[in-house]
């Protein structure tokens, strides 16, 4: 799996440290809301587990399977729901947690939905934020990374469902969708 990397883009130290930062901040500014922490499936996965337990205050988790990539290296701009949340996110303050923002069509699907559902409150935390790939203007509450406009996979993302449990983010070499 690891011969597939081209280079190491955030080391497991790298990530740690800005999951560190972005869960303090949010500890502070969600004390006492009890905020529902939606996992955007299934990127988001390794994230969402790693960012909560960097929490210290009350939260409620839930998760919605939204796909817009398929098999893909561009996206598709499609967005359909898999799976829905168990949760009503009505007069709650939601937090919804992805991996990374793209393109921004799964965001701005999701935040239209979440309001649409009266949400009191729907922000926006993401592990990375490629902004030169953006196609609809959404913008991340919280950002970890801005990263440059490459394929990147590990902690969560995929390249045909592969390479979610590496540990790192990497660039994924082109040998490996160009043959
Ligand atoms: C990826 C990623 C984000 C989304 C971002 O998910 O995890 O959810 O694409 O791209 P966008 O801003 O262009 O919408 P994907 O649809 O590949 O599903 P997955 O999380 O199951 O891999
Ligand atoms: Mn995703
Ligand atoms: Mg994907």
């Amino acid at each position: 799996m690891q011969e597939d990397i081209k280079k190491v883009l955030y080391s497991q130290e790298d990530i740690h440290n800005v999951v560190v930062r972005l869960g303090k901040q949010l500890a502070v500014d969600y004390a006492g809301k009890n905020p529902l922490f939606i996992c955007v499936l299934k990127g988001a996965i390794v994230f969402m587990t790693d960012l909560i337990r960097q929490i210290d205050e009350f939260v409620e988790i839930d998760f919605m399977d939204v796909s817009s990539y398929g098999n893909a290296t561009v996206s598709s701009g499609e967005v359909k729901i898999l799976k829905d949340l168990d949760t009503s996110v009505q007069g709650r303050d939601v937090v919804i947690v992805e991996d990374i923002v793209d393109t921004g069509a799964t965001l701005h699907y999701l935040i239209k939905l979440l309001s649409t559902r009266q949400a009191a409150s729907i922000k926006v935390v993401a592990l990375m934020d490629k902004q030169a790939g953006r196609t609809i203007p959404v913008k991340a509450d919280y950002v970890g990374f801005d990263v440059p406009n490459e394929f990147v996979v590990g902690y969560g993302l995929d390249y045909a469902e592969r390479y979610r449990n590496l540990p790192y983010i990497g660039v994924l070499d082109e040998h490996v969708y160009t043959h």
